[in-house]
């Protein structure tokens, strides 16, 4: 996929901007603070439906103006005419999203229209974090693929919030019928396990692409793992099937009210998965250096790349914000020569940080929200 450009207006501080793309190397560069997150910002907003930085929407319009509006030309391999993409930000928090002028009744629908793979500074907390920053890498990763993965997560969420009105309300003293539980264990089991079915698969892609990333960028030195964590895994070595996921969480669901209402919450379930990363056997959360760190968190991403391709049959577009400037030389090279062929988007604020030859760069610089001057040499 290739986004051929992106139109702004009254989107954070792009008053109104067109921006054209290359398909191979992009460089926005300027100073701190003129605008180049923000570029990135409103083209992930297509791949995922909000902002990267966990803004609402309405943060997103510029001071001062009534609304924002964001579109992007995408281009697919084998088709004539590009895909274009519209969004519409209120301060009433509604939107309007559309597809080549057509209206789309919701961000799911969007989704899937424009693949993207974003890996900003704050995605280190993929590796340095707790399991919720894995569970969310998955779930982004996952529903660019599958659409149906994104209703399997809102049933999932809704279940889940559903019991636990339950617990309470049995914490309290009030009367919850075994039918009412069963209701909705079976509910949260049910896309439970298709939940974990699609992550299970998708981890042991990942841990492939990752080992050979891994393998390749720093020599066969360092060693990771990538495994799947989930209380709806088999214990006893059986090999994990949908019903086997559901009969297993049914099983928790039903038979631990007590202690889940003690608690106040439900203890078992795709909502507390995790993702266990290790480099030479140690976990590489509490043991690998900020540098391995990095570099791991780096190879994921260079990973759901890949995945995306595998599965798609096209490359999803990567916007790097701010990253080369924390990798040395031969990373930055490595990186490149990786991602030759594919359409990236990079913000840096010196043009020099893409190493030389890395092909037909693009380099646009960015002031105060305008693009400054666009060439093809630094
Ligand atoms: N809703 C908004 N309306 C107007 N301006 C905004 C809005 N939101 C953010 N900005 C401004 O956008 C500017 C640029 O932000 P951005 O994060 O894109 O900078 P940047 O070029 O990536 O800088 P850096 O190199 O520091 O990462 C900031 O000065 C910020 O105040
Ligand atoms: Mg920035």
């Amino acid at each position: 996929m290739i986004v051929n450009s992106a139109t702004f207006r009254d989107f954070r501080n792009l008053r109104d901007e067109t921006i054209g793309f290359s398909p191979s190397v992009n460089v926005l560069w300027g100073m701190n603070a003129q605008g180049k997150s923000n570029i990135l910002e409103g083209i992930w907003y297509f791949a995922r439906g909000r902002s990267f930085r966990g803004a609402h929407d309405r943060d997103m319009i510029r001071n001062g103006a009534p609304a924002a509006a964001v579109s992007v030309s995408v281009g697919r391999e084998g088709n004539q005419y590009p895909v274009v993409l519209g969004a519409e930000l209120y301060h009433t928090g509604k939107k309007r999203l559309t597809r080549s002028g057509a209206p789309l009744s919701s961000v799911s629908e969007m989704i899937g229209n424009l693949r993207a793979v974003l890996f900003c500074p704050a995605h280190l907390s993929v590796v340095s974090g707790g399991p919720a920053e894995r569970r969310s890498f998955l779930d982004v990763a996952i529903a660019q693929l599958d659409p149906g993965y994104i209703a399997d997560l809102s049933l999932y969420r809704a279940a889940l919030a559903h019991r636990s009105a339950l617990l309470k309300k049995h914490a309290a003293g009030g009367t919850v019928t075994t039918e009412e539980w069963e209701v909705w264990a079976d509910r949260m089991s049910d896309a439970g396990a298709r939940i974990a079915e699609c992550r299970a698969k998708y981890v042991e892609k990942l841990s492939r692409f990752v080992s050979a990333f891994f393998e390749e960028m720093t020599e066969g030195r360092e060693t990771p793992s990538v495994s799947y964590r989930s209380h709806l895994l088999p214990q006893d070595g059986e090999e994990f099937t949908v019903d086997r996921g559901r009969a297993a969480l049914f099983e928790k669901l039903t038979t631990n009210v007590e202690r889940e209402s003690a608690a106040g919450a439900t203890l078992w379930g795709v909502h507390k998965d995790d993702v266990r990363l290790t480099l030479d056997g140690n976990d590489a959360r509490l043991f690998a250096s900020q540098g391995q760190q990095r570099s791991f968190a780096l190879a994921m991403k260079l990973s759901e790349g890949e995945i995306s391709r595998e599965l798609s049959g096209e490359y999803p577009v990567f916007l790097l914000d701010d990253v080369f400037s924390e990798l040395d030389a031969s990373r930055r090279r490595y990186i490149m020569d990786r991602l030759s062929g594919r359409q990236i988007i990079v913000t840096s604020c010196e043009p020099s940080v893409v190493p030389d030859g890395s092909g037909t760069a693009r380099f646009i610089e960015i002031e105060g929200g305008r693009v400054k001057r666009q060439s093809s040499e630094k």
